[in-house]
């Protein structure tokens, strides 16, 4: 069995966080599922990481505010109405510093739960009609106002995946590999939502780190597989350039078979996965990112490529996306 150390902690201690992540978080067994497949399979609960609307994005943001804080900033600045932003906004508040963000469209094209959310946590949202294309060059007009009105900026990257925010996964690997030494359970696969990279870089570096022997295999939700690890090769160099350490960029496993249709619109698999987890389990996927994630488990489950191991699903959240 794999030999535990604490090499990632020692590594991680300079980095300071938010603390806004409530550990231990729960990897769990999911019976049903498993003897259905004929295989062990686990799950990491990043749905309930304890703060705000759940998910992969408190992971980052643990890291990312922890960063704002020592810079001594008063004032973040990011931008898209997204989960990342709209965990942002709890985050913010909970930290005492003020947020904006930079929204494509009008006040009337939003949606009014998103707003409200906003709203609660009071953050000052800022809207560009002229859409998506123009959002960078506001985000810095913005910038450089705030900054002309004597605030301490700090920006944060769409989505949280920059080098700081990645050591979130760093930290998440270490979190699997204690519960795979104090358990005894060995996982040979780990499967997880990939997109913006934070996610799939921050495990990679942790797997590198710990040299523990399992493949992670990130499921595209939007790009095709080349362009995908790509984006994770480069996230995961900068963030070991950061730490130190050399990693093996052949542990970036990227699969594009299931992004369906497009990003964020549902596929048949996806749907099939989602109905699966909450009818067997009880669990709630979304139909972006966690349900065609699953779609893969299932597939690779009854295609023979995850035979005779312990697999370990990351639920890396997304269940505001089923009331938005
Ligand atoms: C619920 C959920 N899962 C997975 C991902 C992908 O993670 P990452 O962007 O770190 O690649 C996202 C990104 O938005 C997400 O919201």
């Amino acid at each position: 069995m794999h030999k535990y150390n604490d090499s990632t902690t020692n590594l991680l201690d300079k980095y300071p966080r938010a603390d806004l992540l409530q550990t231990p978080v729960i990897i769990h067994k999911l019976p049903r599922l498993s003897s259905h497949l004929g295989l062990n399979i686990f799950i990491l609960r990043d749905d309930l990481t304890g703060f705000a609307l759940g998910g992969n994005k408190t992971r980052k943001l643990d890291y990312l505010i922890g960063d704002a804080l020592v810079h001594k900033a008063d004032t973040l600045v990011t931008m898209k109405a997204t989960s990342f932003s709209r965990n942002a906004a709890a985050a913010a508040s909970a930290c005492g510093l003020a947020l904006h963000v930079v929204i494509a469209g009008t006040e009337s094209e939003q949606n009014p739960a998103s707003q409200a959310f906003f709203n609660q946590c009071g953050t000052t949202l800022h809207y560009e009609p002229q859409g998506e294309s123009v959002l960078a060059d506001a985000c810095s007009h913005l910038v450089d106002s705030l900054k002309k009105q004597g605030k301490s900026v700090y920006e944060l990257h769409p989505g949280g995946s920059d080098a700081i925010g990645a050591l979130g996964y760093v930290r998440a690997f270490h979190e699997i590999l204690d519960f795979s030494y104090r358990s005894g359970v060995h996982f040979s696969h780990i499967i997880h939502s990939t997109s913006s990279a934070g996610t799939q870089a921050g495990l990679v570096l942790g797997q590198c780190i710990s040299t523990y022997d399992t493949c992670i295999i990130g499921v595209g939700a939007s790009l095709k597989a080349d362009a995908q690890s790509e984006r994770v090769r480069e996230l995961a160099r900068s963030t070991a350039r950061m730490l130190g350490i050399q990693f093996d960029e052949t542990k970036i496993v990227v699969d594009d078979k299931f992004v369906g249709p497009g990003y964020a619109t549902p596929s048949e698999e996806g749907r099939t996965a989602v109905k699966r987890f909450a009818a067997m389990e009880g669990i709630l996927l979304d139909q972006v990112y966690t349900g065609k994630a699953a779609a893969a488990l299932l597939h690779f489950a009854t295609h023979g490529t995850l035979e005779g191991g312990s697999v370990l699903f990351i639920h890396t959240g997304g269940n505001a996306g089923l009331f938005y």
